[in-house]
């Protein structure tokens, strides 16, 4: 795709480039690396200065302590964290004591009673997308399938076309992928979201609706109404935390699911399998990394973080730390327990996770319905997203 090459990477411990092609290929192996190699908490100059840590003890740790890091910058990109200015996206960017009152505002609209009414609809998304290739034989499980679901769907909550989801698409793009390297991209993609927006925020102010945008119109944050930036804000977040994450997860599901028989069979013939294969996909496949800015000196496992700097949450190699969870780096379609981190640790805890549950959980039932039996094709046609949302972009499939 249209994202230049990275400088070559000398040195993961000291040079890690989170952006690099090797990086998005196979994190595991450079996480495993540095867990058990005597390197937990890796540092680069790249990106103005940015740590690694990789123990699920030190991520926990950094994601509870809003003392010392602040949720101000949590894309890594290249503009130093002096010059960030005064951007938000509440309730992800906000730090105590503001970020209760933000996502306090939010959360209902994503409760498990609200997602509920929203899994019959889910349900005609994935047959109406199943209609156009089930009969095909074949299909690319990331294009034609698992991108779609959680546009269709979030489009609709939010109250905005979902014909319009390859603009969405191209801005979740060129936010989290294009954007950290190129500035330009990422403010245009910022200025057309906000002015897309903001046509949907005054048509509600004059014609409310049953929908997200209306919803906030109406919700009041620190007692008062919301103003239009935090209303444009969070209309922004949904859409930047709600695509690529459940797609990622779905795309990564179908892509284990085409290369292990069993696991495969388990979901055909036993339909309570559901719940524990999708926590294990979420752990074992988690596409999101976070990051905060240090706020204060303090020092985690041996290295002393210096304020200024950004720290990389990458809870995918939590969830594979063999110190914290028994045969972490094995999957386990039916494990029992299962306190993995994919939705991230702390105050900032996921607020989506009921509507990325039933979206996975759907996007599996109704494929198995139609299509119990199929294969990954081949393999060296898959390939990953690169930067701090990671899934697979094409898996081609056939039955
Ligand atoms: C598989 C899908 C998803 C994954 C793995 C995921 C992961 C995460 C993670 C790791 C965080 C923590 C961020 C941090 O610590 O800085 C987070 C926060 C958040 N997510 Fe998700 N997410 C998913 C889907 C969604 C969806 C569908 C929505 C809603 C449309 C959503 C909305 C949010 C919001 C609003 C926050 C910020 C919460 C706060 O700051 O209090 N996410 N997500």
């Amino acid at each position: 795709m249209d994202i230049p090459n990275r400088p070559d990477v000398e040195d993961w411990e000291t040079d890690f480039d989170h952006l690099h092609n090797d990086y998005a290929t196979d994190p595991y192996s450079i996480w495993k690396e540095m867990r058990e190699g005597g390197c937990p908490v890796a540092h680069t100059e790249r990106f103005h200065g940015v740590y690694l840590p990789t123990r699920h003890e030190d991520i926990s740790a950094i994601a509870h302590d809003t003392d010392h890091f602040s949720s101000k910058s949590v894309l890594v990109n290249d503009v130093p964290v002096t010059e960030i200015g005064d951007f938000s996206s509440p309730p992800i960017t906000s730090d105590p004591p503001e970020h209760q009152d933000h996502r306090r505002a939010l959360l209902p609209a994503f409760s498990p009673k609200a997602i509920e009414k929203w899994i019959p609809i889910t349900r005609d998304i994935c047959n109406e997308l199943l209609d156009e290739f089930s009969d095909n034989g074949y299909c690319d499980a990331s294009a034609d399938y698992a991108q779609h679901i959680p546009v269709k769907v979030i489009a609709r909550m939010i109250g905005i076309p979902e014909e319009d989801g390859d603009l969405f698409r191209k801005w979740v793009h060129d936010l989290l992928e294009v954007g950290p390297t190129d500035l330009n991209v990422a403010h245009e993609a910022t200025r057309e979201v906000f002015a897309y927006f903001g046509e949907y925020l005054k048509e509600r102010r004059a014609e409310p609706r049953d929908d997200i945008v209306t919803y906030f119109i109406e919700s009041e944050v620190d007692g008062e109404p919301m103003d239009d930036g935090q209303i444009l804000g969070g209309l922004f977040l949904l859409l930047l935390a709600g695509i690529d994450t459940t797609w990622s997860s779905i795309g990564s599901s179908f892509w284990h699911l085409g290369q292990h028989p069993q696991d495969r069979r388990r979901l055909a013939e036993d339909d309570s399998s559901y719940d524990s294969a999708v926590e294990e996909f979420l752990r074992f496949y988690s596409p999101v990394t976070m990051a905060r800015v240090v706020t204060e000196e303090v020092e985690i496992s041996g290295t002393t973080l210096c304020p200024g700097q950004r720290v990389l949450l990458p809870f995918p190699s939590a969830n594979r730390d063999t110190e914290f969870m028994e045969d972490a780096e094995t999957f386990k379609i039916d494990r029992q327990e299962n306190r993995h981190s994919a939705f991230g640790l702390g105050i900032h805890r996921c607020l989506g996770s009921n509507l990325a549950r039933m979206e996975i959980k759907v996007a599996l039932e109704e494929w198995f319905r139609r299509i119990p039996e199929f294969e990954l094709t081949d393999p060296n046609m898959v390939w990953w997203s690169r930067g701090q949302v990671r899934g697979p972009r094409c898996v081609p499939l056939r039955w």
